[in-house]
């Protein structure tokens, strides 16, 4: 049986700061943040939107009522949670008109908190194979003013509906993972904003990969040839660059070449709207099945990693349909209609937020959910 993504949805919030204003406001070289970084334009959340309202909105773009009906299982993979307790992918019941016959929570790990739930997924769907599970990504990467990780802060959410019927990736089950505690960056319960060794979650990043690759051919007797593009964890568009480095001079200079231009293609959106965290790996799948010229039966390498740390290596086949199933137009037109806010404006959202007792005028709202009031120390959501 054929099992792996069927849909996938996107969205990014309607707000964004230049990066090369960012760099002059902060004293620095534009160059740094836009090449030495990899970024132009960096998405700002609305003091009304989180990881649950950037959820929903993306799993709206491509639900149907069928979808709807099949759905037995919802994983909501975030790090940016609301609530210690409660799960996002229960608010979602309500704003997506879900059926309540469904196990739906939240996961965390890290960035690597979908991957974790659309590998479940696949195994919830081998288990049921009329079923379908909605695998939802959704963050806001926040690190703080004027900090060395402020250039590749971001916003948004992948929502994948996952079935028997992977129009878009049909998954392997041929993956290589590895779990490992260590320091590289963690936000605390108390903080709002993430703190990390830079540096060094740069090395682990590099490492996990370079690791897991050694094991994946050795696991699956494969090698960079069998692969159409390689994708990865995308916290800022450099990064990506220097895993796939390691492998120059291992293989073939054509092979090497070939896999960089696709990266390039894979790289296109998250260089529009900064880090997703947990959503990153698949807003760059996105990127690649809209900008290359990959086809239908090409196979590709996806690198999973969450600080903390997991990392995991694992191949998909491109699906037979998978242009029809993903909303190629709505997401080009989500990304070219935005607004871009001053410096300025981004340093007031960012210290806003909604207090107990404050509610939102939904006539400020741009989407079609939002956090509507906090009432008790309840977050209540409504949709437009
Ligand atoms: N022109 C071109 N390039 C320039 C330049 C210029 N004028 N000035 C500097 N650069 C280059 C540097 O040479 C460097 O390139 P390399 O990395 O290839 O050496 C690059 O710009 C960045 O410069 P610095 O290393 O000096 O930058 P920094 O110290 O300010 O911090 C950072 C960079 C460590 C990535 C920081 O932004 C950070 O801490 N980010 C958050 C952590 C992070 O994203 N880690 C990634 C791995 S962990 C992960 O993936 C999970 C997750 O999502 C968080």
């Amino acid at each position: 049986m054929d099992i792996g993504i069927e849909k996938i949805g996107f969205y990014t919030p309607k707000n964004y700061i230049d990066i090369v204003e960012l760099a002059k406001a902060r004293n620095q070289e534009p160059d740094k943040f836009t090449i030495g970084i990899g970024q132009d334009k960096q998405a700002v959340p609305a003091v009304y939107e989180d990881a649950v309202t950037m959820a929903a909105e993306a799993s709206h773009q491509i639900l149907t009522d069928d979808d709807k009906k099949n759905l037995g299982l919802l994983i909501v993979g975030s790090e940016s949670s609301v609530d210690e307790s409660k799960a996002a992918a229960l608010f979602l019941i309500d704003l997506l008109d879900l059926p309540e016959n469904i196990r739906a929570f939240e996961i965390k790990e890290a960035c690597y908190g979908a991957t974790a739930g659309l590998q479940m997924a696949t195994d919830y769907i081998a288990a049921h194979p009329d079923k379908k599970a909605l695998v939802i990504a959704s963050d806001i990467a926040r690190y703080g003013i004027n900090t060395p990780g402020e250039v590749t802060q971001g916003a948004g959410s992948v929502a994948m509906v996952v079935s028997a019927n992977p129009q878009v990736l049909k998954l392997e089950g041929k993956s290589s993972f590895m779990s490992r505690n260590v320091g590289d960056f963690w936000r605390p319960t108390f903080s709002k904003t993430a703190f990390a060794r830079g540096k060094y979650s740069n090395q682990i990043y590099i490492e996990f990969f370079e690791t897991l690759w050694k094991q994946y051919q050795a696991e699956f007797s494969v090698s960079a040839d069998d692969f159409k593009a390689m994708l990865f964890h995308i916290p800022y568009t450099k990064m990506g660059k220097k895993a796939m480095r390691t492998l120059q001079g291992k293989i073939s200079d054509a092979k090497y070449a070939q896999l960089e231009k696709e990266y390039q293609a894979s790289i296109l959106f998250g260089r529009q709207v900064g880090n997703l965290y947990t959503g990153s790996l698949y807003l760059g799948l996105l990127s690649y099945l809209i900008n290359s010229d990959v086809k239908s039966a090409d196979q590709l390498l996806l690198f999973s990693y969450g600080s903390g740390a997991v990392g995991e290596l694992y191949s998909g086949i491109v699906g037979d349909d998978f242009k029809a199933n993903i909303p190629v137009a709505e997401i080009k037109a989500l990304l070219s209609d935005r607004n871009k806010i001053s410096i300025a404006d981004y340093e007031d959202v960012f210290q806003q937020s909604i207090s107990d007792g404050e509610s939102v005028d939904p006539t400020t709202v741009s989407g079609h959910f939002y956090l509507s009031e906090i009432k008790e120390n309840e977050r209540i959501y409504s949709k437009k």
